[in-house]
């Protein structure tokens, strides 16, 4: 048959499946034994490619086979238990499954018609998170975006067509005036992307001074804004951070609201990471003033453990994604036309679309807003022991937070505060296989060691490895 190496036969495929089964309860069962790191060996990994010349068809399970090996032995293992980076998190189990359904019965999001109950399972969630962020959801509107980048994209696109709604057809050069928007120095740097893909370019992105404790300045916000009015620029839009990247900072929402209202911008939060914190009662109040947002982002990928990539932008704004995406066609399917629906193509810049929401909506469903509760609350408390932790071996944590990432720099060593220094800790780390740690710079000027905790598997014994990973890597350094 001509669809036999694609579909397989019956009994290769039980086969297979047993396998790949197989291969995801070992991954989930024995990689805290393994290595964090792989060894970084470019030469290595094309030469193990080059027997694929796609002439010759590769037995199913082998080609199966070679990838798991290959994945356990290639990759920086950011499920691992002792991988304190970037917010990427250990999946959620039924996050697994969902996405391995979202391949299986590959839902077509781009029409409701075509996917009903996929598009609704996302608008309830859409719904759901912008009720805990204080939204009523009868005036909610969102989507789902392929991360926290897209997401950000779609603000920076939203709050355009908001404030200049000819830029919709006619674009930047219909504007009489430059438009600029405002983040702190601290901001994610997807903002600057989105800027530049707007056609604003980079340089329409004031980068607004930060406090001692990392957080935005409304004072500095407030006199940027009234230096560019004065210069005939156009603000229109300032986004605040609630959890930064580099330290875990909340910007403080409610003056960056009072100065948005007034000074008539689209008020956005990027929440991609700490917008969790809005999912337990006693952090949520870190999050106030975040009910006042015109959008805010949100990923599902980082903080609520699923598979890569889920991220949500969330408004309570119900016309501005459409009038921000909505194109005329005339091939779309129209079944549902008078249905009282919407079609994602119409919310949203990709037009095909994976479902997304799948893995979110079976991972809430099993753990409830409890379960992620208590989650975030113990990825919390283990940040609270690394901090303690590290101070009692002699490192200086000097990022203020409570959310669980720890910048530190070294208080023994006499060039403990140089980038070099703290650099060669974090390689010597990585390369130990011990665990995953990096250094970034605060307020772009101020190096440190970088450790968050991302992984709700994170236990005390993986807290001390850390430690012990860093003090080694200090008395190799001497
Ligand atoms: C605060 C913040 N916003 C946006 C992003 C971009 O998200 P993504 O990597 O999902 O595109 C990140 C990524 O870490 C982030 O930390």
């Amino acid at each position: 048959m001509a669809d036999s190496r694609l579909l397989l036969d019956a009994g290769t495929r039980a086969q297979l499946w047993r396998k790949l089964v197989e291969a995801l309860e070992t991954y989930a069962t024995k990689l805290q034994n393994w290595r964090v790191t792989p060894a970084l060996d470019p030469a290595r990994i094309r030469s193990s490619l080059s027997r694929f010349d796609f002439c010759a068809p590769v037995d199913p399970c082998e080609a199966l086979d070679f990838l798991v090996e290959g994945l356990w032995n290639f990759q920086t293992h950011t499920p691992h238990p002792r991988y304190y980076g970037l917010f990427n998190p250990a999946p959620t189990t039924m996050g697994i499954a969902g996405d391995a359904l979202a391949a299986a019965f590959n839902p077509q999001l781009a029409a409701w018609s075509h996917s009903p109950l996929a598009i609704e399972i996302e608008q309830h969630l859409v719904r759901a998170f912008g009720a805990r962020f204080g939204y009523d959801p009868a005036r909610t509107d969102g989507t789902f975006a392929s991360g926290g980048m897209e997401a950000n994209h779609t603000a920076v696109l939203t709050a355009l067509v908001h404030k200049f709604p000819e830029f919709a057809r006619r674009g930047l050069r219909a504007l009489a005036a430059q438009p600029v928007l405002y983040v702190s120095t601290e901001a994610h740097h997807s903002l600057l992307k989105s800027a530049r893909m707007c056609g604003l370019g980079t340089d329409a992105v004031h980068q607004v001074a930060v406090d001692d404790n990392l957080r935005l300045d409304p004072k500095a916000l407030a006199s940027q804004i009234a230096r560019d009015r004065g210069q005939g620029l156009a603000p229109f839009l300032v986004a605040a951070t609630a959890g930064t990247t580099s330290a875990g900072v909340i910007d403080p929402l409610p003056a960056i609201a009072e100065i948005a209202a007034r000074e008539k911008l689209w008020f956005h939060v990027d929440a991609a990471w700490g917008g969790a914190a809005a999912l337990v009662p006693e952090l949520r109040p870190l999050l106030e003033g975040i009910e006042r947002a015109d959008s805010i982002i949100f990923d599902a990928h980082k903080w609520l453990s699923v598979p890569m990539g889920a991220g949500v932008y969330i408004t309570r704004n119900t016309d501005i994604l459409d009038k921000t995406f909505r194109i005329a066609q005339t091939y779309m399917p129209r079944e549902a036309a008078g249905l009282d629906v919407i079609d994602p193509f119409t919310h949203s810049m990709q037009w095909s679309r994976r479902a997304i929401g799948l893995k979110v909506f079976l991972s809430l469903a099993v753990a409830g807003w409890d379960g992620y509760a208590a989650a975030i609350r113990h990825m919390v408390a283990m940040g609270a022991l690394l901090r303690a932790q590290l101070e009692a071996s002699g490192w200086q944590v000097v990022n203020k937070t409570p959310l669980p990432v720890c910048c530190f720099v070294d208080r023994r060593h006499p060039e403990g505060r140089s980038e070099a220094y703290l650099h060669k800790i974090a390689m010597h780390v990585v390369a130990s296989g011990k665990a995953w740690i990096s250094t970034t710079r605060l307020t772009g000027s101020m190096p440190v060691l970088r450790a968050c905790i991302t992984n709700y598997r994170t236990q005390r014994t993986d807290i001390e490895a850390l430690i012990a990973a860093l003090d080694e890597a200090r008395n190799q350094s001497r």
